[in-house]
């Protein structure tokens, strides 16, 4: 028995909230560790459909449910999210829900910096295409050691302090984007509004979770994003602002990296991304919308169309490797039925010269060409198949294919939105 760490294993919306849902059943403890709001983790159960964004997936099930310390907080969405589901008849309680007092918090001021800054690139093209809910700005206040903690709402006293601190930098970049200075009071007001409704559920997260596992508790850890959206790892400057690699899971729970246990890779049958930067396997045609359409590929938070394209078994191999991933979760392969053949990327050409990786250089991630291998399709349904014999032989041996180039087996299978539509080959708590 082991404990579970699931990693999205291309640019994100790969389906873990579904597969985090499925596994929810055989774990005691759900750990968010990283990103924050700019998640969109979508659960079907029983045709009800549940969206996530900050609170973690097994919070569906009842599940014990941790925000860790390297989640950025938004407490004004955090409200909104925990309303919409108890609304929907979810149980959220600080019995089952918890959050690390050392959780920096996403402010207004964030947002606002976050949507200024993509508004003015976009008028010079530089624009990365963020969530505008105020990621990087969060981030970025994190590590320069300015941010308010959640534990900061629960000291009046050394709270006008930080914000002072906040506020001069944040006014210094207000003046200079022409924008009105936020005073004091205002950020104080801010801060005070939300205490109430946050602070009932902080905890200290590292002992919760040694406890827990002393105890024998399955923990799993719940990433948002892709490895191709890691800050280090990714498509950088195209990418989020926190580590999303699996590593992560240690390091944004308060948990040494002995405690992780089984990687499971969350892939898609295609590919698809949100947002600007480069993507090789981009399909423009009527291939392209098919995918899209038959995925139903629009952003769970923005709605804002997912760019589709091809396998990219390049990618993937890649983030076996960033992540040390045991095995994947090989998500929306029912979209693939029908067409008459399928392609999948197995390598790179950079300049004339074929290559086996992602270059880290920006200007070389724009310019590599796909090199393809074709494979041919299945005319039958795959939607909905629970066991591997009701799988058509080829979409079985498209599975076999990407398998093989990228160097990790299929742990589980998924075939439709549904919970239950799901083809366990290895459970990943059996390691
Ligand atoms: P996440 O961000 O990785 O949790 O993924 P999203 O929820 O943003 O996007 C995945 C979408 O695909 C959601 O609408 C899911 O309901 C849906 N989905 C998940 N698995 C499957 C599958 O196997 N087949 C199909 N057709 N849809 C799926
Ligand atoms: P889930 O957990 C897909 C993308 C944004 C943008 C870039 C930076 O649902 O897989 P940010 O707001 O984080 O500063 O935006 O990252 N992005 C995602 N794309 N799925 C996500 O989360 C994403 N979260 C952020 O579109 O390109
Ligand atoms: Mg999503």
């Amino acid at each position: 028995m082991t404990n579970v760490v699931v990693i999205g294993s291309q640019w994100g919306d790969e389906g873990k909230g579904k597969i985090v849902d499925w596994l929810s059943e055989r774990a005691d403890v759900i750990v968010r560790f990283q990103g924050g709001h700019n998640a969109g983790h979508t659960l079907v159960v029983d045709g009800v459909s549940y969206k996530l964004a900050l609170l973690p997936s097994g919070l569906v099930r009842g599940k014990l449910s941790v925000i860790g310390n390297g989640v950025v907080v938004d407490p004004h969405h955090f409200v909104a999210e925990v309303e919409k589901l108890r609304a929907q008849g979810v149980a959220v309680t600080p019995d089952v829900l918890r959050i690390a007092e050392n959780a920096p918090l996403i402010l207004s001021l964030h947002r606002d910096l976050d949507a200024m800054r993509e508004d003015a690139a976009s008028n010079s093209g530089t624009k990365i295409g963020t969530t505008r809910r105020g990621i990087g700005p969060a981030y970025e206040d994190k590590v320069g050691r300015r941010a308010i903690r959640v534990i900061d709402l629960a000291e009046p006293e050394t709270l006008p302090a930080k914000i002072d601190r906040l506020l001069t930098h944040h006014n210094a970049l207000r003046r200079g984007m022409g924008v009105n200075e936020i005073s004091f009071d205002a950020l104080h007001q801010e801060l005070s509004s939300v205490a109430e409704h946050i602070l009932p559920y902080i905890d200290q997260v590292w002992r919760l979770l040694d406890e827990q596992r002393k105890a024998g508790a399955r923990i799993l850890f719940e990433g948002a994003q892709g490895a191709l959206l890691d800050n280090d790892h990714g498509t950088y400057p195209f990418v989020t602002s926190s580590n999303t690699v699996a590593g992560q899971a240690a390091a944004g729970s308060g948990l040494g990296p002995t405690a992780l246990g089984y990687v499971l890779g969350i892939t898609k049958a295609y590919t698809t991304r949100v947002g600007e930067g480069p993507f090789p396997c981009e399909l423009h045609d009527e291939i392209g919308q098919h995918l899209s359409t038959v995925g139903r590929e629009v952003g769970v938070n923005t709605g804002r169309p997912r760019r589709c394209g091809w396998f990219d078994a390049v990618l993937v191999r890649q983030t076996v490797k960033t992540s040390g991933i045991t095995g994947i979760a090989l998500t929306k392969l029912d979209v693939l039925d029908g067409l008459d053949e399928l392609k999948i990327c197995v390598g790179y050409t950079l300049d004339g010269k074929e290559i086996d990786y992602l270059p880290a250089s920006q200007a070389a991630q724009a310019r590599v060409e796909p090199i393809y291998i074709t494979l041919e399709g299945w005319k039958e349904s795959t939607v909905g198949a629970r066991k591997w014999a009701d799988l058509p032989a080829q979409a079985i041996k498209y599975v076999r294919q990407v398998e093989e180039l990228i160097g990790a087996p299929v742990a589980l299978l998924s075939t439709s939105p549904e919970r239950e539509d799901t083809i366990l080959v290895t459970d990943p708590f059996e390691g």
